[in-house]
């Protein structure tokens, strides 16, 4: 089954510029629907100037950031704690995206230290997972996956999974439809019905409309086409259904 409420979150990563986040939401004239959660994920640096654009303007956007430290307090230079996250007002924080896997040398060991640490914060995580090419030609698709998910099998709490296969990432080669299907199928299965699913990889104002009506797909979790507002908007409209 898939939820009926739709999620739509924008990676920033470090695409904006504190001037082109303020632009975003000085642009961002869409009304809030109640039946879409709509969030943003800017870089750490720009989450509280971000929060006061939102209140200023009386945007009903959530805020997320794109990572979380495995510890809780303490002598860790350059890191950032889930409570200081959720000081700034962050409900979502990014976990596992492929880009600190591959960076950060993320295992499933300090995932899980990431997912207590945004638990004890009160942030729903967004646990990302996806297979790169090498895996899927080698038929590993569901393996790589199940051992991915293995992070949060102790976890009952809220939580949100966004499959994004690495080689769709920031490629502009979307995963086609069998393929999101048989996956979110898949997960779905494994995970209990209430965790909203959502694909992410090359989401854009084009492909929106067509993935978010696919089995089992909650909602898209968009990197590059959703730091400019005209972008995200035509994306946040194409879920409103
Ligand atoms: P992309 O990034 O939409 O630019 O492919 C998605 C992501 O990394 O979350």
């Amino acid at each position: 089954m898939t939820n009926s409420r739709k999620y739509i979150f924008g990676n920033w990563k470090m695409a904006q510029t504190l001037a082109s986040a303020n632009g975003f939401f000085k642009a961002w004239n869409l009304e809030a629907r109640p039946e879409v959660t709509l969030a943003v994920f800017p870089s750490f640096v720009h989450l509280w100037p971000c929060r006061l654009a939102l209140e200023t303007r009386k945007l009903h956007i959530d805020l997320g950031a794109q990572d979380i430290s495995t510890e809780i307090q303490g002598a860790f230079t350059g890191e950032i704690a889930g409570t200081m996250l959720k000081e700034l007002g962050c409900s979502f924080v990014l976990v596992g995206h492929s880009e600190r896997r591959k960076r950060a040398h993320e295992t499933n060991e300090s995932l899980k230290k990431k997912l207590i640490q945004a638990e004890y914060a009160g942030l729903t995580p967004v646990f990302c997972i996806g297979e790169t090419e090498a895996e899927r030609d080698a038929g590993q698709v569901e393996s790589v996956l199940s051992e991915q998910l293995k992070a949060i099998s102790e976890f009952k709490k809220l939580f949100v999974v966004a499959y994004e296969p690495v080689w769709a990432i920031g490629t502009g080669r979307t995963a086609q439809k069998d393929e999101i299907e048989s996956v979110h199928s898949f997960l779905r299965k494994k995970l209990s019905v209430d965790i909203p699913l959502l694909y992410g990889g090359s989401v854009n104002t084009k492909n929106a409309r067509d993935i978010l009506k696919m089995a089992n797909v909650d909602g898209v979790l968009v990197g590059g086409a959703s730091v400019k507002p005209e972008d995200f908007k035509l994306i946040v409209e194409a879920a409103w259904g």
